[in-house]
């Protein structure tokens, strides 16, 4: 059995990362899922998207989370792991995914797998959800359970 990495910002995890991670696992038989950082990225769930990943795929067999500090490739190869697998929804995803396959690629060797996403799932978005969220829109049916949990207590908090 292999195991590939997931790799995401998670900001939240969605049903849509959720269906990837199933697919990648069915597929591959180990999945590790990485909650890693985007530079270029500030997250609205910071260090609790770790936190909610891991509540969000506890008891699904074959399934591991961590956090990815630094380099992914580095990480990688520290961890055996010779592929990673990313969700693919629409031509914008590819444009970028493509730019970090080939650095990866180049910079150890690191393989990347692209899975389409499910028909259903094409135009979720972290960013779209946040932005519904913030402003009050219900996103319960594209969020695990303790992610919409976690929206109603921060919504109950005066900073919100
Ligand atoms: O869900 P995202 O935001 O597309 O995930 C991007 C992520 C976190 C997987 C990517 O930014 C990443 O791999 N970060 C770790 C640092 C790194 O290796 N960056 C260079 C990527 S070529």
């Amino acid at each position: 059995m292999t195991t590939v990495l997931c790799p995401g910002s998670f900001d939240p995890i969605t049903v849509g990362h959720i269906d990837i991670i199933t697919r990648a696992r069915d597929l591959f038989g180990n999945v590790l899922v990485g909650v890693g950082r985007n530079n270029q990225k500030s997250y609205l769930f910071g260090d609790q998207r770790i936190a909610l990943v891991r509540e969000a795929l506890e008891g699904m067999e074959g399934v591991e989370v961590s956090s990815i500090e630094g380099l992914l490739v580095n990480f990688c190869r520290e961890q055996g792991i010779t592929a990673v697998i990313k969700g693919l929804r629409f031509g914008a995803d590819f444009d970028f995914e493509l730019q970090m396959a080939h650095m990866n690629r180049g910079l150890t060797g690191l393989e990347t797998v692209l899975l389409p996403a499910a028909a259903e799932h094409v135009t979720l978005s972290s960013t779209i959800l946040r932005e519904v969220m913030k402003l009050g829109g219900d996103v319960s049916r594209y969020v695990p359970s303790c992610v919409a949990r976690e929206i109603n207590v921060r919504r109950s908090q005066p900073s919100f």
